[in-house]
């Protein structure tokens, strides 16, 4: 297992379409644990593959508690089904958005239909966190981050700072 790099806003890498996973095999499963481990390093709730620049249908997230045990989900060529009319209010942060946290509307229930670890179609019903999580994982699979559902201006000031973050640090 590895530890890999995190792509952050604005890189224009984070906009690609992700392309479906054909086979879940040894290869998609090191992609897996590599990103747990990533995941974990970062502090993060769930990761997608084209955040550590792997532009495929691949999503990682753990919701345990810090005093649970590590519980890890794999979801491989995920789809929301039957999202609900109903919607709930999150505040979202993201690793590839790092250090910005922003409530953001999404519908409150759905279920997700997925390949897991070993390549077994799974569906699970989602609300709450979860709910909300796998929709924003799901958003970076189609090129969407969780900024682009704010106000133009509230976006363009987070890009903003981040692009000056990005510089100083490439001067430091
Ligand atoms: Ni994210």
């Amino acid at each position: 297992m590895a530890i890999r790099e995190i792509l952050t806003a604005p890189d224009p890498r984070l906009r690609r379409i992700s392309t479906p996973v054909e086979v879940v095999d040894d290869a998609v499963r090191a992609l897996m644990d590599d990103m747990v481990e990533t995941m974990y390093d970062a502090k993060g709730i769930g990761l997608a593959a084209i955040q550590v620049d792997v532009p495929r249908r691949v999503i990682v997230m753990d919701l345990a508690g810090e005093d649970e045990e590590p519980s890890p989900i794999y979801f491989v060529n995920p789809e929301i089904l039957d999202p609900s009319g109903e919607t709930s209010l999150y505040q979202e942060g993201c690793l590839s958005v790092p250090e910005f946290y922003e409530e953001v509307e999404r519908p409150a229930k759905c279920r997700v239909r997925y390949l897991d670890y070993n390549g077994v179609e799974t569906t699970l019903d989602a609300e709450g966190l979860f709910a909300t999580c796998i929709q924003h994982e799901m958003d970076h699979l189609n090129g969407v981050l969780f900024i682009d559902h704010l106000s133009r201006l509230k976006r363009d000031r987070i890009l903003r700072k981040l692009k000056k973050e990005q510089r100083l640090a490439a001067m430091a």
